[in-house]
């Protein structure tokens, strides 16, 4: 049998009706943000990558999937979704608008070619949001909020915000410099990738998991020493802007992330759960003043971040919150016997057309049979198609709970069915005791676990 890519997963089940409630709420999300949906193409030109992500990153020098083309064209399924954002910035000339700042969100598969574990899949999904066009730190702390907002929503509990400055350009130029005369005498002690990274990116040395335990590590100059006064300002205002949102945060000064474009403020938001496993950071982000010039557009300051539904999917289970309503279907279409079949399925079709959750026997179940199948799909009414209905256009709609039958004229069934099902949903409601805004009532018991 063939089976699945290394790395990969496939969705069906709860799982699909998690991802589906997930999505849903993030379009609606981004709505009252004001941000526009953007798609760009999962494959690109493997420059852009190694241009925008950065050679040095382990991204790119390790992970990307890399292939020619039929036209002998290097190509690279997108490991992130930024680089292609702001090609796409660039290429539309978005930065022509009038409505500045342009503020996008996207979601959608990325590829890693990455160990496969916990947390660390292959083919992963982001949702990210991409903001062009301000230098503000206001829209820092809007882009951090997002997230946040999104967990709050969720019910999400335990999570930490971690932030740091990476400062500007000058800021950086003066680290670098302190860095390379400070690693320099302990070269030998480094390990291998770390040694590329000091010709290449010292700031990465600080990233590196294999040598964080070296005293040289734990000696090596600060960021914070080197930051400009304008990099001192943002990141306070950042803080200042965070602390209006009441989002709490720590500032964490190893925090150097693996991306090369950032500028100014990096921050990540990470699981705090007992037992969540190593691969916790549930998204990341930050600023990047310059990729946009660095990929051939006019300069333009740039923040954003991105999440991976697999690990918030992971800590919503891990924090027993279910997400998704129950696949209830609010009307089973039954035959009394085949040569109805023709007759119920165009019912079915009519209450589709008029908005209703319905479901009819593709099987050539005998009566008992569809009465179980209606349990299983929890209907909550059933509609009989036999030969009274057929002749005097009267038809049986019965409650599937209480079992209350009601003899309804053919023309009334649309009518009937909607003041029926409203008030089961009302009465529902009344029932939800867990106060929780997204909870999902079925029958006064709730999927929100608090
Ligand atoms: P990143 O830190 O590489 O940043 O990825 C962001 C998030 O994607 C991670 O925090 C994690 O939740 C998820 N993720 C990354 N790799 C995997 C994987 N192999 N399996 C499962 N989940 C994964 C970026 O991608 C930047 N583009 C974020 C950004 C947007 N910065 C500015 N704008």
């Amino acid at each position: 049998m063939i089976q699945k890519p290394k790395g990969t997963y496939d969705v069906f089940g709860d799982y699909g009706k998690q991802i589906k409630y997930l999505e849903n709420l993030l379009n609606t999300l981004m709505d009252t943000y004001h941000y526009e949906y953007v798609r760009t193409p999962i494959f690109e030109s493997s420059s852009l990558f190694h241009r925008g992500v950065g050679e040095t990153t382990d991204i790119v020098s390790k992970e990307t999937y890399d292939f020619k083309d039929r036209g002998d064209r290097d190509m690279t399924l997108r490991p992130e979704g930024t680089a292609g954002v702001v090609r796409s910035f660039i290429e539309n000339k978005m930065y022509a608008r009038a409505d500045m700042p342009v503020k996008t969100w996207y979601y959608g598969p990325m590829f890693r070619y990455e160990r496969p574990q916990a947390g660390r899949f292959r083919e992963f999904y982001q949702f990210g949001v991409e903001v062009f066009g301000t230098p503000s730190p206001m829209m820092d702390a809007e882009v951090i909020s997002i997230p946040v907002t999104l967990f709050r929503l969720l019910g999400l509990k335990g999570i930490q915000v971690k932030i740091n400055s990476l400062g500007d350009q000058e800021s950086r130029e003066l680290y670098r410099t302190a860095l390379l005369k400070h690693f320099q005498p302990y070269l030998s002690e480094l390990c291998s990738d770390c040694k590329e990274r000091y010709s290449k990116n010292p700031l990465r040395i600080l990233d590196c998991k294999k040598d964080k335990d070296l005293q040289c590590m734990k000696d090596a100059p600060k960021l914070s020493d080197y930051l400009s006064e304008s990099s001192k300002k943002h990141f306070e205002q950042l803080k200042q802007y965070l602390e209006a949102l009441g989002i709490d945060y720590v500032v964490d000064e190893h925090l150097v992330r693996g991306l090369d474009y950032y500028t100014e403020t990096v921050f990540e938001v990470e699981a705090d759960i007992q037992g969540f496993g190593s691969n916790n950071v549930l998204c990341a982000g930050g600023r990047y003043n310059h990729l946009v010039e660095h990929l051939d557009g006019p300069q333009t300051p740039g923040v954003g971040f991105a999440l991976g539904y697999e690990r918030i999917l992971s800590a919503l289970e891990k924090e027993e919150i279910t997400l998704g309503e129950e696949n209830k279907v609010d009307v089973y279409v039954i035959p009394m016997s085949e040569e109805f079949n023709g007759k119920t399925f165009a019912l079915t079709q009519t209450l589709r057309m008029n908005g209703f959750i319905t479901e009819t026997d593709y099987l050539g179940r005998n009566l008992k049979g569809n009465f179980k199948q209606a349990d299983r799909l929890l209907a909550s009414f059933l509609i009989l198609v036999g030969e009274d209905e057929e002749k005097e256009h009267i038809y049986t709609i019965k409650n599937n709970q209480t079992k209350e039958e009601y003899q309804v004229d053919q023309d009334y069934i649309v009518m009937f069915l909607d003041e029926k099902l409203q008030e089961l949903e009302s009465s529902c409601d009344d029932h939800c005791q867990c106060g929780h805004h997204e909870c999902h009532c079925k029958e006064g018991g709730c999927h929100h676990h608090e």
